[in-house]
């Protein structure tokens, strides 16, 4: 395949240009890098270093690998790399206006009232809301063969997230409806026909924001009313000292976002937590033990630090697999990355899932050794951004203390009640074409445990 050069470096810059093989123009390696990602990232960086160029989905797309590389695109200090008109093209008919595609001022204002709604006082009252439903959804796991651990986790959190979310009581069809919604618009950021065909993943993405607009429009008034310990209500009542606020449309916006945000990140962690787990059943047992001697029926906030072995597991598993695995930005001034000369309008990705199989950061990086991240070793001090599920700068997950919340909570639940397996050969098939999953839904063998 022929090598290219990005864009000629200005003249006496010093800067050096940015290589590649971009292949056939708009499609390029769109493939090769959405099914064998780690792969294809392997490749370039060998070749070209750890700023490359190549088509991707339609865009003259720049990958930076590496976590120095990724610091200076997330850190953004000159303010070259812009959110909005990065995410829009994946995602914007459908998340438009949520806080992560919003950029600098407008972003910086929007965060500071959102902060008001992920206050510690506000986590506390998310996790007791929360905890009934997460009882009775795991309770009622059915053991046997064949359990699909991801179809599961996905229906408890999207299930959750219309209690702990929205806090409003939902017949079953209308929160099926709902949830129906929201897949249909994640979906659609990936589609391949990125205009709206009838019975297509874009133009089922479109319907679905119509759909959530509504639905959301509609609950508003009584929210702003009535209050009540849900995100939905935390967002109406949120100010920031100097008296800033949402309006109507901004509330209905970031909560489509924010749910988007929040329940394919927890459904991956934990999906990926239980494979592991299946996998290094002595880890397993480390857990249930751990949550046994707890001696809780379920998690109340001050438990979260006393649960190590499940952090260090959590950690893990954000690391082989992050769930969002690339994080883009759109250049909006001429710029550099490590000497690379970059051009205003380029597309710039930071590939948060193959980074952290670097072998130059990560000793044996596709082994599953969560001791990685206990105190006496800490491989993640490495670099600041060698460990970045989270993202990182203005843009950083505002829900990761959340996050961290759900996925203990959920994880102590299953602990406590049930023991799962997977035949001692079995490889999980990754679908990476879109936020990571397992293509078979990760069937194990489920038991419960007696004392259950
Ligand atoms: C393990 C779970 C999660 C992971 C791995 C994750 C990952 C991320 C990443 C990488 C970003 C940065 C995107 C960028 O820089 O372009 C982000 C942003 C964000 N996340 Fe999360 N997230 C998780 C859970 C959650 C939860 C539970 C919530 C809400 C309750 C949430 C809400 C958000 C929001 C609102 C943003 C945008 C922040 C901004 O732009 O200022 N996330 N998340």
């Amino acid at each position: 395949m022929a090598t290219s050069i990005l864009a000629p470096p200005p003249e006496g810059s010093g800067l050096k240009p940015v290589r590649g093989q971009p292949g056939i123009p708009f499609i390029g390696n769109t493939l090769q890098v959405m099914r064998q990602p780690f792969k294809v990232a392997r490749k370039r960086y060998e070749q070209f270093g750890p700023v490359t160029w190549g088509w991707l989905l339609g865009q003259r797309t720049v990958t930076v690998q590496g976590p120095e590389a990724a610091e200076t695109v997330l850190v953004n200090r000159d303010k070259a790399f812009a959110n909005g008109p990065a995410w829009s093209y994946f995602i914007g008919p459908f998340f438009h206006r949520g806080i992560m595609l919003l950029d600098f001022e407008e972003h910086l204002h929007h965060r500071r009232i959102m902060q008001q709604a992920f206050t510690q006082q506000r986590l506390r009252s998310y996790m007791d809301a929360m905890a009934p439903g997460i009882k009775d959804g795991v309770r009622a796991w059915e053991p046997g063969h064949g359990f699909k651990v991801y179809d599961h986790v996905k229906q408890l959190t999207l299930d959750l997230a219309t209690d702990v979310f929205m806090g409003v009581e939902l017949e079953r069809s209308e929160a099926d409806r709902i949830n129906g919604a929201f897949i249909d618009a994640v979906r659609a950021g990936t589609a391949y026909v990125r205009f709206p065909v009838p019975g297509l993943r874009w133009h089922k993405g479109v319907q679905a924001r119509k759909a959530l607009e509504e639905f959301f429009r509609g609950h508003l008034p009584a929210k702003r009313r009535d209050g009540g310990d849900d995100l939905f209500a935390a967002l109406c009542q949120a100010e920031t000292d100097d008296g800033h606020r949402f309006t109507d449309e901004d509330v209905v916006n970031h909560m489509i976002f924010a749910l988007m945000a929040a329940h394919d990140t927890t459904t991956i962690t934990l999906t990926t937590m239980a494979y592991y787990l299946a996998k290094y059943p002595e880890w397993q047992e480390r857990l249930r033990d751990e949550s046994l001697a707890l001696g809780k029926p379920a998690l109340e906030f001050e438990d979260l630090d006393r649960l190590p072995s499940a952090d260090l597991v959590m950690k893990e598993a954000l690391r082989l697999l992050a769930p969002v695995p690339a994080l883009p930005r759109r250049v909006v001034k001429d710029t550099s990355i490590l000497g690379y000369h970059i051009p205003a309008g380029t597309l710039v990705v930071v590939p948060q899932l193959t980074n952290h199989h670097m072998p130059e950061y990560w000793p044996d990086p596709e082994r599953f050794d969560p001791e990685r991240f206990a105190p006496e070793r800490r491989e993640d001090k490495v670099h600041k951004y060698a460990w970045s599920p989270f993202g990182g700068g203005a843009h950083k997950c505002i829900g990761l203390h959340f996050a961290g919340m759900q996925v203990k909570s959920i994880m102590h639940q299953i602990l406590l009640h049930h023991r799962w397996s997977v035949p001692g050969r079995y490889e999980w098939p990754l679908d990476t074409t879109s936020l990571p999953s397992p293509r078979d839904g990760l069937p194990v063998r489920l038991d419960r445990l007696e004392h259950s």
